[in-house]
């Protein structure tokens, strides 16, 4: 079975690796799939500095890409139809079984449109995921893809729900998570009459945090290197378009990270530098500590040592429920919402004096319940690929 891989910006490494990892595990040692595999990783190179990229594929042991398109730094427009050009003529000469796409930036989109003109089945990880703001550029690539896409492999129930609101029917099991188990007869009993196939098979970036945390509390030194201590810090990233872009939200959530007058360690993002740049704001006398964003195991150990985080990210508001740390969203909405429901995550925006109110409030003792699967994601969305192609269904 062969299947190309597209990714490009900082959280796909993330999402991808454990899929990458359950490859590579079934090529050496596996069951009667064993050798039977073969991924092909390309990266748009939507992503390039050494520590928006390099620093994960060493980490997390991603595959080298086998193309790397170094597209990036441009609109929207010119980005996705540069990216779609080059995946289509890499597509027609591999030809895989499956193009897997993750997520929902650009290079996402790019993949998808590219396969979906070729008639190559796509795999959309991450899929069903919806923040209904459709100025989002995320929001459009994501219901974009999922519309392409032949297998939607969902994180969360509550995504499998968002595609049926959408008229999606094919779900499996009421959207509740597939058992490993289950799998192959899954595949075998949903005939070709089920496309495309919906299935929450858990999230991989908590495969990820599964495979990664501990490595990351043994290894990293960040917290001595920064001299902080656990829970005498909060962490802060942004880097959302409309937050960085927006000089009025962008002024009103830094002069909140001055006025909360603790300790925040801020990885900035390579967007989100040129705009606090440009601010006239005095952080340097500020308690607010700007330092280059970091790699992953740096990140993990920053976010499970934090009082709490202020965050737009998508994967930082779960990674925060993942360790039990209180999240405040600036955003208006958010796409995981069972992390506010859990009352884990508060969604804020961008107000100054509200973000400065609720972080002071915020105290968590609500019970944490796993609703991201079993940290088996990937490792399932295998099989069910195997038992897939078996079927001659694709
Ligand atoms: C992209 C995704 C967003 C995702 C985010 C993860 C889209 C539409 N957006 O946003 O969904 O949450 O990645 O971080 O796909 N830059 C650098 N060095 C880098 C990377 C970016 O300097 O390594 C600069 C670019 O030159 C560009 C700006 O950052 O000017 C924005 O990069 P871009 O990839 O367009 O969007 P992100 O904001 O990173
Ligand atoms: N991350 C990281 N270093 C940083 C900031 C984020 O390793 O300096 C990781 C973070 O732990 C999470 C992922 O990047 O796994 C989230 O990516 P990002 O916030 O860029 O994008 P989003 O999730 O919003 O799409």
């Amino acid at each position: 079975m062969k299947i190309v891989t597209i990714i490009g910006a900082r959280p796909q490494f993330i999402k991808s690796a454990p899929f990458s990892k359950a490859v590579q595990k079934l090529k050496s040692n596996g069951d009667e799939n064993k050798g039977t595999i073969n991924e092909l990783v390309v990266h748009t190179g939507q992503h390039f500095d050494a520590n928006m990229s390099d620093v994960f594929f060493e980490e997390l042991n991603i595959p080298k890409p086998a193309y790397n398109l170094q597209i990036n730094s441009t609109s929207h427009g010119i980005m996705t139809g540069r990216m779609i050009e080059s995946i289509e003529s890499i597509l027609m000469k591999e030809m895989p079984d499956w193009v897997m796409v993750y997520g929902d930036t650009n290079s996402t989109l790019a993949g998808a449109l590219a396969a979906v003109k070729l008639n190559i089945p796509i795999v959309h990880v991450e899929a069903g995921l919806r923040s209904y703001n459709r100025k989002m550029p995320e929001e459009i690539n994501r219901v974009l893809t999922d519309q392409c896409a032949d297998c939607l492999f969902c994180p969360t129930r509550q995504a499998v729900k968002n595609l049926e609101r959408e008229g999606f029917s094919n779900f499996i099991k009421d959207g509740s998570l597939v058992e490993f188990s289950d799998l192959r007869n899954l595949a075998l009993e949903i005939g070709a009459t089920h496309h495309p196939v919906i299935i929450n098979v858990g999230d991989t970036m908590y495969d990820a945090v599964l495979q990664f945390a501990e490595i990351a509390r043994k290894k990293c030194r960040i917290l001595d290197q920064l001299e902080i201590h656990p829970r005498q810090y909060l962490l802060a990233t942004i880097h959302r378009q409309y937050n960085t872009d927006c000089p009025a939200n962008l002024l009103e959530i830094l002069s909140a990270f001055i006025e909360i007058d603790e300790p925040i360690i801020f990885p900035v993002h390579p967007r989100t530098k040129k705009y606090v740049d440009m601010t006239n704001l005095d952080l340097k006398s500020s308690k607010v500590r700007c330092i280059p964003p970091v790699g992953y195991l740096d990140m993990l150990t920053l976010e499970q040592n934090s009082k709490s985080i202020l965050t737009d990210s998508g994967g930082i508001q779960k990674e925060a429920y993942f360790f039990g740390v209180p999240c405040i969203t600036l955003r208006t909405e958010t796409e995981w919402v069972e992390t506010v429901e859990t009352g884990w995550n508060v969604v804020v925006g961008t107000d100054r004096k509200r973000i400065v109110e609720t972080t002071k409030k915020l105290k968590m003792e609500n019970p944490r319940p796993d609703m991201y699967g079993d940290g088996k994601a990937a490792e399932k969305m295998i099989k069910f690929l195997f038992a897939f192609k078996k079927r001659k269904l694709v």
